[in-house]
């Protein structure tokens, strides 16, 4: 598809989490060595940081095809059990959420990485029997906003575990611009880097303000993105100077004005401004964190002064 086209498809062409990718290089190229699988790897960040995009490059550095679920969308042992079987030798498994797997369905996964065989239970009470089938060596790769969700014995499992981090401006600068290059859409360097620093760090967010600022771009402009358009256009998008949204906005000034900057429950703050306390933990506090605006602590969330400054508000004493 066309979203599929702008995602690098090997670890060269794949841009940051330096780190990362040169351990995955590393141990790609002993397993190839070895004419063995790669050791499954769990991959584990924030969203939008690439975790998908690596998996592929992965499986096609690999020479193998992945086969891509998630771990709400495998209900029962039996699919995963489908799944595992249809494998080919050598193939990567990619399982999206997968601090979100049944507990029934992990229990079928701990053999299946570990000794790649299903233990199958036919038959209940006396006349059960245990059955052992044989699976294609494979490589399993899950991914996770956080690791901590994962059960101790499924996270053992894993021979290598990366985390991704934030992007640089820099880094994320050169996404754009390769995005760009990708559309055939010409775009000054003071442009990307501007739709660089409101991207929190995150390419797919830098991605779909590079679609909309060229849609600006295209019907008000003559096409090409210059700094004062893509400015004006973030502007109308409701993108602050630190990439901060809508949601951003009120989770901080929500905190501020009915909870005098907090400590304030996850929960409380969620139902006060009408999210999922969920969204807010996976999406939108990691950054705010990140960016030093939020800290947590024993009590709840508490605003932080520079976030204050941000949002022109008063500073309490
Ligand atoms: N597009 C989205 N993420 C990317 C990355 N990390 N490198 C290159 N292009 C990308």
């Amino acid at each position: 598809s066309f979203e599929y086209s702008l995602r690098p498809t090997t670890l060269n062409q794949y841009i940051g989490q330096e780190k990362v990718k040169e351990n995955l290089q590393i141990f790609i190229e002993a397993a190839k060595m070895r004419n063995e699988t790669l050791d499954h790897v769990l991959l584990y960040g924030p969203p939008g940081l690439g975790k998908t995009t690596l998996s592929t490059i992965i499986a096609n550095e690999m020479g193998v095809n992945v086969r891509t679920t998630s771990g709400p969308a495998i209900e029962r042992q039996g699919d995963l059990a489908a799944i595992l079987t249809a494998l080919e030798p050598g193939d990567v498994l990619f399982i999206d959420e997968i601090h979100r797997l049944h507990r029934s369905v992990e229990e079928v996964l701990y053999p299946a990485m570990e000794d790649f065989c299903l233990d199958i239970v036919i038959g209940q009470g006396e006349t059960a029997r245990s059955l052992r089938i044989d699976l294609p060596p494979f490589t399993l790769i899950g991914a996770t906003t956080r690791a901590g969700y994962l059960s101790a014995p499924l996270r053992d499992r894993f021979g290598v575990m990366s985390r991704l981090e934030y992007y640089t401006e820099s880094e994320l600068t050169l996404i754009v611009k390769r995005t760009a290059e990708i559309f055939s859409t010409e775009i000054e360097e003071s442009a990307a880097i501007e739709i660089a620093t409101r991207s929190r760090g995150t390419p797919r967010i830098a991605n779909r303000l590079l679609r909309r600022v060229r849609d600006f771009a295209q019907v008000k402009g003559n096409g090409k993105i210059t700094l004062k358009l893509a400015v004006e256009s973030l502007e109308r998008l409701q993108v602050d100077r630190l990439g901060l949204d809508q949601i951003d906005h009120k989770i901080i000034t929500g905190i501020i004005t009915k909870f005098k900057g907090g400590p304030v429950g996850l929960d409380t703050i969620a139902s006060t401004i009408g999210e999922e306390s969920q969204t807010i933990e996976d999406v939108y506090e990691p950054y705010l964190l990140q960016i030093g605006f939020l800290q947590r602590t024993p009590r709840g969330r508490v605003v932080t002064e520079q976030a204050y400054r941000h949002f022109n508000m008063e500073v309490p004493e």
